[in-house]
């Protein structure tokens, strides 16, 4: 099993709509091969890890890369993995333009700021460790209401 993360930027400002519509339609052809991962969004960029076979993992990406929704796209990361980090999820869905303030800046403290937002980081250490951070916050009291 293989595991991609990319980041890119968007070409619109993203709001929790955009990344919806994403998710919404990803789901079931995610599902249908086997495919699992996160998609967390700035305001101005994605960060996105796809965990799967190697042939439907690549098949996937290309299809992503040519979507004119969003650019720049930079690979973080592509590794053999044994175990998937995001099972059960055809694709998570966590905008970190939701986080309250505090929250914002604290992890704006942490990983650094982008365009009055989170940067999402370009080392695959510290992209996995950012998503770790948000994924354990989805349960917590730290959301705009
Ligand atoms: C940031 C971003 C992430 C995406 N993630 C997925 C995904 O996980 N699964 C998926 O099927 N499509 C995803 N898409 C949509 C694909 O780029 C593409 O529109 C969709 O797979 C339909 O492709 P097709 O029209 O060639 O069949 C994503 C698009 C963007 C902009």
């Amino acid at each position: 099993m293989y595991r991609i993360i990319y980041k890119s930027r968007s070409v619109t400002p993203l709001n929790w709509t955009l990344v919806q519509d994403i998710i919404m339609s990803s789901v079931p052809s995610n599902e249908a091969s086997g495919i699992t991962g996160i998609l967390l969004a700035s305001e101005t960029h994605f960060l996105q890890v796809l965990e799967g076979k190697f042939e439907d993992v690549n098949a996937l990406f290309r299809r992503i890369f040519h979507d004119d929704r969003h650019d720049e796209l930079s690979i973080i990361g592509f590794s053999v993995i044994d175990a998937r980090l995001f099972r059960g999820w055809g694709m998570l869905g966590i905008g970190t333009f939701e986080l309250n303030t505090k929250i914002e800046s604290e992890l704006m403290e942490k990983y650094g700021a982008e365009e009055d937002g989170i940067r999402f980081p370009l080392e695959e250490w510290k992209a996995l460790s950012l998503i770790n951070d948000v994924k354990l916050m989805r349960e917590l009291p730290v959301w705009k209401k």
